[in-house]
């Protein structure tokens, strides 16, 4: 192996940077790494466009390291400035050579030019001991909570990982009728803007939202077929009554279960369980770690200092 060197991601590496994630991670319905994809999650996100590196060794593209933009409201409504460390990879056959450790630790100095407060994400396990040796902090488990049909656990499986047949009945989420008074966060959470939410539930070109809205009370929802089961992601909810939204949502959806989840003590995980959607016991979905690249004014390394949804934490 040739010497490796280390740049910015400028945006005519965009073609081999997605041929590069193809060859890291393989493709599989619902992840299609397409241009637009690429463009919507590093480019148009509103919280500004991501920090990234590219590594490159003898003439190729060999790895690549992404760090999304991401704020969070503190409970007295200041702004934490995050970014997430979502898409990484090394070409196969560079791996454990220490390219993402190289490119990691100059995209973690570039987001402390930058001003970032801190980086958090939700590693797979190929990456998770990785991020653990550089600093990275376990803040705790991300559970599931799931509503199951009667039923529908035993109805006939559907073919294909994926389906562009909607197990919801309802309209598309409009992009511009979207607008919410959000309430304040309990611990650190995401800005509920329009532009925030339009872009995350209207402009995703992976996914398909949708919304049931009942009287004082919207769900926001994604289609998914796992294990050729169809199933109903309910990724957010909004409002006093959200409850009656979940109910709404069950009552039109023909999903074998709806599944989401929502930080303990919030009224939107309060709102699921009065729907019928439960916490799973010691069933763990994802693992949240996170590496202050300041002094922080909360304790980021607990679980109950995060007021999140599914929503804030699937990105596809
Ligand atoms: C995860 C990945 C980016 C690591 O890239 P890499 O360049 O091989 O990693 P490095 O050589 O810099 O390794 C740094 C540390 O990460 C950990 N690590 C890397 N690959 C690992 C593996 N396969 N198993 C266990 N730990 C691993 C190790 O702690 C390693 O330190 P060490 O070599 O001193 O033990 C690479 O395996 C990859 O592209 N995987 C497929 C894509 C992916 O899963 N991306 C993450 C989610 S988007």
């Amino acid at each position: 192996m040739g010497s490796v060197s280390v740049r910015d991601y400028h945006d005519s590496d965009r073609g081999a940077v997605l041929e590069l994630l193809e060859a890291a991670l393989g493709s599989g319905p619902g992840r299609q790494r397409t241009p637009e994809w690429f463009d919507w999650k590093h480019t148009t996100n509103p919280f500004g466009r991501s920090i990234m590196f590219v590594a490159s060794a003898d003439d190729r593209l060999v790895g690549l390291r992404a760090f999304m933009r991401w704020n969070l409201l503190t409970r007295d409504g200041n702004v934490v400035r995050c970014v997430r460390a979502v898409d990484t990879a090394t070409h196969p056959e560079y791996q454990r050579r220490g390219i993402f450790r190289m490119l990691t630790e100059t995209a973690l100095e570039a987001a402390r030019d930058a001003g970032i407060d801190m980086v958090f994400n939700t590693p797979n396990p190929r990456s998770g001991a990785g991020y653990l040796k550089m600093g990275w902090q376990v803040v705790g488990p991300i559970g599931v909570m799931v509503s199951p049909r009667l039923g529908g656990l035993f109805r006939k499986r559907v073919a294909g990982e994926n389906t562009h047949q909607p197990p919801l009945v309802g309209d598309a989420l409009p992009a511009t009728s979207f607008a919410i008074d959000d309430r304040p966060p309990r611990g650190l959470r995401t800005p509920r803007t329009e532009a925030y939410l339009e872009w995350r539930f209207a402009g995703n070109p992976n996914a398909t939202y949708h919304k049931v809205v009942a009287d004082g009370g919207v769900a926001v929802l994604r289609s998914n077929v796992r294990n050729g089961r169809p199933e109903l992601v309910i990724s957010d909810v909004f409002g006093s009554e959200a409850s009656r939204a979940i109910r709404a949502a069950r009552q039109r959806s023909r999903a074998s279960y709806m599944v989401g989840w929502f930080s303990k003590g919030s009224p939107e995980r309060s709102a699921a369980v009065h729907a019928g959607v439960f916490p799973i016991p010691r069933v763990k979905a994802l693992s949240l770690i996170a590496r202050p690249l300041v002094d922080m004014p909360v304790d980021v390394r607990s679980l109950q200092t995060w007021d999140l949804s599914m929503g804030d934490l699937e990105l596809l």
